[in-house]
């Protein structure tokens, strides 16, 4: 059965493939997504190492000259997307989005090579490319030096309609936008995907952003939306501190040592995210100081960085306590905001399984992160490689044949045999 699960998803991934990047699924999302593209390399490594190099070399050659890597590089023309190239405006050579996603390269990049130590060579000026992301974070979305960066838009998080969005997402308007017509509704079930109401004040973030003409140093203080966020930042220090052990081992020790410190800063803020009563970490509203009162898989997601021990088990509970069978709801059951099928709202992903169950492993939580990579393994046996899952019957939802999703399985795959 694994064979044929490998196979699959393997298929999958050649399918989607489109010569230097590879699309998460057909029709609904037809570029290259920022760290869709970095998880999917995780899984091209396991078949064609090289292929997966390129899949991080290919994002990275549309790095801004500021450091910021876009969420989507738009390669080829597709008008089924929307917003396309036109509504971003950021007059790239290449067009790409204004915005950025999760910083998931250095620790992809990390254990590609760990896997494939003979592309070393090739890899080396990737190590100083995403440092400068790394960089760029700390300079532009943290001015106060809190050690915690702060996302200015939904969508850079990567979980774009979560609950966690909700009480920021109120000082966000949606007058004045120019009228537009969605796309995402005509491929999948609009009962699943954002609210009208929601996707008018993503738009008018992007508007607004485009209106200072994207200059990356000016957006945080302008955005009304500033909002730390727990599974973010814990995947920005991982990658930092991937990335520090993988330059030093390059011989490159002020990279491996920027790197380490960035990694340290975060996670010494991180422990005030923490929520006793929800027995995870919390985002904070950066314009108000407050933590958000929203169990979200986002403070689950915390456990990818090397948190404290009480935490890690804390987390695990939690975990369990939502009593889902495909494991990581990414909102927690029962908590008046869950929605079984509406996207961030409920849902399980599977990246986000991985990404926890990865962390709880190398904390030696190893039956916590066993019962993940089973029950991942289970809801794909069952119902394929959808976009995401409803996590109490594991219905598959949203887009099919998707490429992360088998990216994953590649990954649990090798997990379960070790
Ligand atoms: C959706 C997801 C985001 C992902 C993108 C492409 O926008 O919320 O995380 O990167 O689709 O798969």
């Amino acid at each position: 059965m694994s064979d044929a699960l490998q196979s699959a998803a393997i298929e999958i991934l050649k399918m989607n493939d489109r010569g230097t990047y590879t699309v998460p699924t057909k029709g609904l999302y037809p570029f290259q997504w920022n760290w869709d593209s970095c998880l999917t390399a995780l899984g091209q490594r396991h078949f064609d190492p090289l292929r997966a190099l390129t899949e991080i070399e290919t994002l990275f050659a549309h790095q801004w000259p500021c450091g910021m890597v876009p969420h989507i590089i738009f390669h080829a023309r597709d008008d089924g997307y929307f917003p396309g190239p036109d509504v971003w405006d950021c007059r790239r050579p290449v067009p790409t989005s204004g915005i950025t996603q999760p910083p998931v390269a250095g620790f992809a990049l990390a254990r590609l090579l760990d896997h494939a130590p003979e592309l070393g060579a090739r890899a080396r000026p990737l190590v100083e490319r995403i440092t400068a992301w790394h960089r760029w974070f700390h300079a532009t979305r943290d001015p106060q030096a809190s050690g915690l960066v702060a996302i200015i838009h939904p969508w850079e998080s990567g979980r774009d309609n979560s609950v966690d969005w909700d009480i920021p997402f109120e000082r966000v308007p949606t007058n004045g936008i120019a009228p537009y017509t969605r796309r995402d509704t005509q491929h999948a079930d609009p009962a699943h995907r954002p609210t009208k109401e929601q996707y008018d004040r993503y738009i008018w973030l992007v508007e607004r952003f485009r209106s200072l003409g994207w200059q990356t140093d000016k957006l945080h203080d302008a955005s009304p939306f500033q909002v730390v966020d727990p599974g973010f930042n814990a995947i920005l220090i991982r990658s930092c501190l991937d990335l520090a052990a993988l330059a030093e081992r390059m011989g490159e020790q002020a990279l491996a040592q920027e790197n380490r410190a960035m990694a340290e800063r975060g996670l010494s803020a991180l422990p005030a995210l923490w929520s006793e009563p929800h027995g995870q970490y919390l985002c904070l509203d950066r314009s108000t100081g407050k933590l958000i009162d929203s169990p979200s898989s986002g403070g689950l997601l915390a456990a990818f960085a090397p948190i404290p021990p009480k935490h890690v088990a804390r987390i695990a509970a939690t975990i369990d306590g939502h009593g889902t069978p495909f494991r990581v709801a990414s909102h927690a059951p029962g908590n008046e905001g869950f929605d079984a099928k509406r996207y961030w709202r409920g849902p399980v992903w599977l990246v986000v399984n991985y990404m926890i169950a990865d962390g709880l492993a190398r904390a030696g939580a190893r039956d916590a992160a066993n019962a993940i990579t089973q029950a991942s393994l289970d809801l794909i046996h069952k119902n394929g490689f959808a976009e995401y899952y409803d996590p109490l019957t594991g219905e598959g939802l949203g887009g099919t044949q998707f490429t992360w999703t088998a990216a994953m399985v590649l990954e649990f795959l090798s997990l379960e045999t070790v």
